[in-house]
């Protein structure tokens, strides 16, 4: 079969290597695609959101399975669009999509459903939620309503932060429309994690637990990233946790999405503070993470492409998934001055010596080909993924894979799955 992937980061290189993978599969295309996924699909010019295009691409391939991996596509409606044409699509309509495009309907549904959150109220005018923010009190987050490219949630300890952090969406109207409406909740404490699901809108297929690491520099310090590393298993998930997750969060979202009217099909992600043993939702996410994906889809042992065709069919029943035991971690390279601006066009040398280590993946992310030379083209360059029997092995196996790697002005996070470690240490494991 013809598989057609929509997008160009980390999370759809690791993607378009496990459709790739997979017996059931002839060709692969994208859209657009990086240097990595130029090597084993078919890269076409088309944005990732310009859907009508994609969707004029898919009936002329006679594409047999789209698989959509960023939001911005499936916030605006790809889904919808694709079936309405008849074509095969994987990943949640407009209104399931809802649930990352707009915090402020997940707060209300998260609310009505009793799912553990942080409380919250939502305001559509600055002054009203300055007056609520000086009754409350800081810390407090201040979150645009809509779609930012990750740069819609401040964190502000004090209230001067979270008075500015209005004014910037509300008044300088930063983001745009998605800052019309803005959700301002407590402040969670604690370790975060991510769960992500498989649902075609009533089975739930969890995937194991992992863990991203958001801040820019070492010990979660400097501004938020889309992800500077991530790691699978993470400990600080535990069985007991787990289970909580899928029934207090994961499935009552999903039934409360279905009795709604929007089903949600597609991968369900679930962005959580963890304190005391229990689990509340930050997020959800309508997609896969990136960086969550590197390390969960190489520790993926079963063919990919049943799961998303029997999604995109709507019926996941008796399909299960196996898993490889062992532990993954992806650590993430980027451009001098990511996440604020950064130079694109420095020549990458290493890649090959680090791509033949063992049990390891060099993912690309911000990367274009140029006449045979790799160059960076993004904030985010390269995710770099090992396997290994514990965490401690995958650790020193990534990071010897990224020792390989160099370009002007490079860094990455040197304490990619510490916090695991810690929680070996800490249970004796
Ligand atoms: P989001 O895009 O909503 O996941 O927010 C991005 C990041 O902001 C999260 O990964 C957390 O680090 C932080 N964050 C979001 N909401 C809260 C909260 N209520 N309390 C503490 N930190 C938060
Ligand atoms: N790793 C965070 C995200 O994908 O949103």
């Amino acid at each position: 079969m013809k598989v057609f992937l929509i997008g160009g980061g980390g999370r759809e290189h690791t993607l378009a290597w496990k459709i790739k993978q997979s017996p059931k599969v002839e060709q692969v295309f994208c859209a657009p695609g990086n240097a990595g996924i130029e090597q084993i699909a078919q890269c076409v010019k088309i944005s990732s959101d310009d859907i009508d295009e994609l969707a004029a691409f898919a009936k002329k391939e006679q594409i047999d399975l789209t698989v959509v991996g960023p939001e911005l596509p499936l916030t605006l409606g790809i889904v919808d669009m694709f079936q309405d044409e008849g074509l095969r699509v994987f990943g949640p309509g407009k209104d399931a999509a809802m649930l990352e495009g707009s915090k402020a309907f997940t707060k209300e549904l998260m609310k009505q459903q009793g799912i553990p959150s942080a409380f919250f109220s939502t305001f559509t005018d600055a002054q009203d939620a300055s007056r609520y923010i000086q009754e409350v009190g800081a810390p407090i987050v201040v979150k645009a309503d809509g779609l930012c490219g990750g740069k819609g949630v401040i964190v502000c300890q004090t209230l001067e932060e979270a008075l500015d952090a209005v004014n910037l969406i509300m008044i300088n109207e930063s983001f745009g429309d998605a800052g019309r409406k803005i959700v301002v909740e407590e402040c969670l404490q604690g370790e975060e994690a991510s769960v992500l699901v498989f649902t075609d809108g009533k089975h739930v297929l969890p995937m194991p637990s992992s863990q991203d690491h958001k801040a820019v520099f070492d010990g979660d310090k400097g501004p938020n990233t889309g992800g500077m590393g991530a790691y699978s298993p993470a400990p600080v998930v535990t069985p007991a946790l787990e289970e909580q997750i899928l029934e207090e969060i994961m499935k009552p979202t999903i039934r409360a999405m279905e009795e709604q009217g929007h089903p949600y099909r597609g991968v369900l992600y679930a962005g959580l503070m963890i304190e005391d043993g229990k689990a509340k939702v930050l997020e959800f996410n309508c997609r896969f993470g990136d960086p969550e994906a590197q390390p969960l889809l190489m520790r993926l042992k079963s063919d990919i492409v049943p799961v998303l065709e029997a999604i995109a069919d709507g019926d996941l029943s008796g399909i299960e998934l196996e898993w490889d035991p062992r532990a993954t971690v992806c650590v993430v390279m980027a451009a001098k001055g990511y996440p604020k601006s950064y130079k694109k066009g420095m020549e990458i040398s290493g890649l090959e010596k680090a791509g033949e280590m063992k049990d390891t993946v060099v993912f690309h992310a911000g990367t274009e080909n140029s006449g045979g030379k790799i160059l960076t083209d993004g904030g985010r360059v390269l995710g770099v993924t090992s396997a290994g029997d514990t965490i401690a092995e995958a650790i020193d196996l990534a990071y010897s894979a990224v020792e390989q790697i160099h370009w002007e002005g490079v860094h990455y996070r040197k304490d990619i799955g510490m916090k695991a470690l810690e929680h070996r240490h800490k249970t004796g494991d």
